[in-house]
């Protein structure tokens, strides 16, 4: 039921997933998030509307919106949100993105 952390095998016991980040190949541990992907890199998720400035994964729990992505053509996903699947296309997100019709309030 428990494992030891600082156990080195702990984590090669795990099958792995690959998933694509910005058309590289990223292998994470089965089960983990989207996001991890983005770290193992060092990568941003996206740059902001206004100032352009990067920003990447930072709360781990869906409250920051810090690390909105692409994945499978989809945009504004939480990539700490969404478990890694194998073949997953995750792209980085620049500036604003559309919001789908029906879907932006108003008149
Ligand atoms: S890292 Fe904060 S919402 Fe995903």
């Amino acid at each position: 039921m428990f494992r030891n952390l600082r156990d080195e095998d702990a984590d090669t016991r795990r099958p792995g997933v690959t998933l694509s980040v910005d058309g590289e190949a990223c292998t994470v541990p089965s089960g983990a998030p989207v996001a991890c992907a983005l770290l193992q890199r060092g990568s941003i998720a996206r740059t902001t509307g206004l100032s352009g400035s990067p920003r990447a994964p930072y709360c781990m729990m869906g409250i920051c919106f810090e690390c909105l992505v692409e994945i499978d053509g989809v945009p504004n996903r939480q990539a700490c949100m969404v478990a890694a699947e194998p073949g997953m296309l995750v792209r980085r997100q620049d500036g604003h993105r559309p919001v789908p019709d029906g879907q932006g309030g108003g008149a």
